[in-house]
C-alpha cells in the first residue's frame, strides 16, 4: 500500500511539473527542436556552413536574402518545403514551427 501511496504521488507530481511549465519554456523547446531537426543543414549559428548546407544550398539566416523574407514567407518554407529544404508541415506543429521561425530570427542578428 505504501508503495502505492508513492507510486501516485510520483505521477501527480509529474503532471504538475508538466502542466506548470511556464510559457518561457517555449523558446527552449524551439532550440531543442532547432538543434535536433535543422542545425544539420543550417548549422547552430543558422548560417549554413555545415557540409549539407552548403551542398543543398541553405542560406544563412542573417544573410539579407533570408532577413528581408517575411515571418510568413519563412512559415510557408518550413512547412511547405522549397527545393532541397524538406517540409515539416506533417512533423511539427503550427506553432511550433512560428516559434521555430522566431528562433531563427535570434540567430540571425
Ligand atoms: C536536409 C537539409 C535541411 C534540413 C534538415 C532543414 N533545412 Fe531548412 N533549408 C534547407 C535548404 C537547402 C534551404 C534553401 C532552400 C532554397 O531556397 O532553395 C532551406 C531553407 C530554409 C528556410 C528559408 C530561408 C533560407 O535559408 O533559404 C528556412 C526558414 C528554413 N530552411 C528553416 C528550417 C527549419 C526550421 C528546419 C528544421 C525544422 C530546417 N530548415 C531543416 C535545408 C534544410
Amino acid at each position: 500500500m505504501k508503495t502505492m501511496i508513492i507510486h501516485l504521488f510520483t505521477v501527480a507530481t509529474l503532471l504538475a511539473v508538466v502542466l506548470m511549465t511556464p510559457s518561457s519554456a517555449l523558446a527552449q523547446s524551439a532550440a531543442a527542436t532547432y538543434k535536433a531537426k535543422c542545425a544539420g543543414c543550417h548549422g547552430a549559428d543558422g548560417k549554413g556552413s555545415t557540409a549539407p548546407g552548403k551542398a543543398l544550398g541553405a542560406h544563412d539566416f542573417g544573410s539579407d536574402e533570408v532577413t528581408k523574407m517575411s515571418d510568413a514567407d519563412l512559415i510557408q518554407i518550413v512547412t511547405a518545403g522549397k527545393n532541397k529544404m524538406p517540409a515539416y508541415g506533417k512533423s511539427l506543429k503550427d506553432t511550433e514551427i512560428k516559434d521555430l521561425v522566431a528562433y531563427i530570427r535570434t540567430l540571425g542578428k
